[in-house]
């Protein structure tokens, strides 16, 4: 049993014939996949990674975690979007959200590079203080300037600390030959691991952009890369009925046709919070283009229905949820009776605290689906690498699926250059000086 769909709360927001009338669009952008005759079809090395990798590299990432286990107590990694998310998400979802603060025989980790906030750098250099450190650079490019800035400051502390032998704890994740990063590494005798040419940065987890830190981590990747390929091989049938990553993909489509702006992806563990991240950006950047797309967002509940729950129930119809349901926790808690019972709460006793959070998913369903809210529900059993690496393959097909439904292109993103334009000709970097003036002059500045 893996991840499946159901869309039992759905009745009365969308019958089966609508999936069934987009059968035949699922079926040709299916084909347009596999066949690579679609849009952006240089960025299809994801679909066949999980049998495909590099096995090799995939041997030296495992000997390059224990080494980073053994030589740092804490691990920085730098990255930003694709090269940051997906590596935090796993780890946070497999162990905790509060991994560092757990008792572990593995590295602390933190996460820079993907702001230019001088107090959070400044926080993670403390953090740093007399303590091992190991540093992984993650960049395709190898010129993204918030990563590649905080990377000049990493580089120093370790030049500073180690002399000669920080090129020994310095890893750098980026393009095969060519690159700002891979020069600098080549001169430098950094180890290097490969973002594959073939595969865009948010579909990069399961390559070591993500797999170094989630196995630093102490996290099974094999495992992991083994729930890839199952969710690889058990999403190749191209029929809507009994796909049922294209039948989430169907559905939000045809959410959208039905004037839903926003899908909020709903979990009731905070471990799932980064996850949600991982999917934003998986499906902001892939299908928000051209004036398409669903707005993707997300909540924890109950936390957020503490905050957010009165907008979702009662307030504008712009959105549908999809609630992940996780079968069964990490860990469970057994909620004793009280004598006493002062609290009056021992209607809740003598039971597991999963029953409990259970029965407020299947409130909550029932209450936004009553009051108006479309609500579609993935069953996953449990959480573990094997579920998780099922989980990424299904989003990331379901998602360029959908994108190709939509008619865009689901790998590029070209609206993520325009802030880096501006951002370069308002810092001055040489080449942008007429841009700068341009801009200048529009915000009134000499
Ligand atoms: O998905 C993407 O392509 C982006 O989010 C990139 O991963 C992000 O911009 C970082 O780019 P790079 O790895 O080149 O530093």
């Amino acid at each position: 049993m893996a991840l499946t769909f159901n869309n039992s709360y759905l009745k009365g927001f969308m019958s089966d014939h609508e999936i069934d009338a987009l059968a035949p669009f699922i079926k040709t952008s299916h084909d347009m996949l596999h066949a690579g005759t679609g849009l952006g079809n240089d960025f299809l090395g994801w679909v066949n990674l999980p049998t495909d990798y590099d096995k090799e590299e995939f041997e030296r990432i495992k000997k390059a975690a224990k080494k980073i286990q053994e030589q740092a107590d804490v691990l920085v990694v730098l990255g930003i979007g694709g090269s940051y998310l997906g590596a935090r998400a796993v780890i946070e979802v497999i162990k905790s959200q509060m991994y560092n603060n757990l008792a572990k025989k593995t590295p602390q980790i933190y996460f820079a590079g993907n702001s230019v906030s001088p107090s959070y750098l400044q926080e993670i250099i403390s953090l740093c203080k007399g303590k091992d450190v190991a540093v992984n650079v993650i960049s395709k490019s190898g010129t993204t300037t918030e990563t590649a800035l905080a990377f000049r400051v990493f580089k120093k502390l370790l030049e500073d600390k180690y002399g000669e032998g920080a090129k020994d704890r310095i890893y750098a994740t980026t393009d095969r030959k060519k690159g700002t990063l891979k020069e600098l590494s080549d001169k430098m005798g950094y180890e290097t691991f490969v973002v594959p040419d073939d595969v865009g940065g948010r579909f990069s987890v399961l390559t070591a952009v993500g797999l170094l830190p989630i196995a630093a981590a102490g996290i099974d990747i094999d495992a992991l890369m083994e729930g890839a390929r199952a969710a690889q091989n058990a999403l190749m049938d191209p029929s809507v009925e009994t796909n049922d990553a294209y039948r989430y993909a169907a559905t939000r489509f045809a959410m959208k046709q039905k004037g839903k702006a926003m899908e909020l992806l709903v979990s009731f563990d905070p471990c799932f919070a980064t996850m949600a991240e991982w999917y934003k950006q998986l499906y902001g950047e892939s299908q928000g283009k051209d004036g398409k797309g669903l707005f993707p967002s997300s909540v924890t509940f109950s936390t957020d229905l503490h905050s957010l729950g009165q907008i979702i129930q009662d307030g504008s119809k712009m959105l549908f949820e999809t609630f992940v349901d996780i079968k069964k926790p990490k860990q469970d808690f057994f909620i004793e009776n009280d004598p006493d019972n002062m609290d009056g709460l021992n209607f809740l006793s003598n039971q597991e605290m999963s029953i409990v959070n259970a029965t407020v998913m299947q409130a909550t369903l029932l209450a936004h689906s009553e009051g108006g809210v479309p609500c579609a529900v993935l069953e996953m059993p449990t959480i573990n690498e094997y579920e998780i690496g099922y989980l990424i393959y299904f989003f990331e097909k379901a998602c360029a699926v959908e994108g190709y439904m939509m008619g865009i292109n689901p790998f590029d993103q070209p609206g993520v250059e325009s802030y880096k334009k501006n951002m370069f000709a308002l810092l001055g970097k040489p080449g942008y000086e007429k841009l700068g003036e341009e801009l200048k002059a529009k915000m009134g500045k000499e």
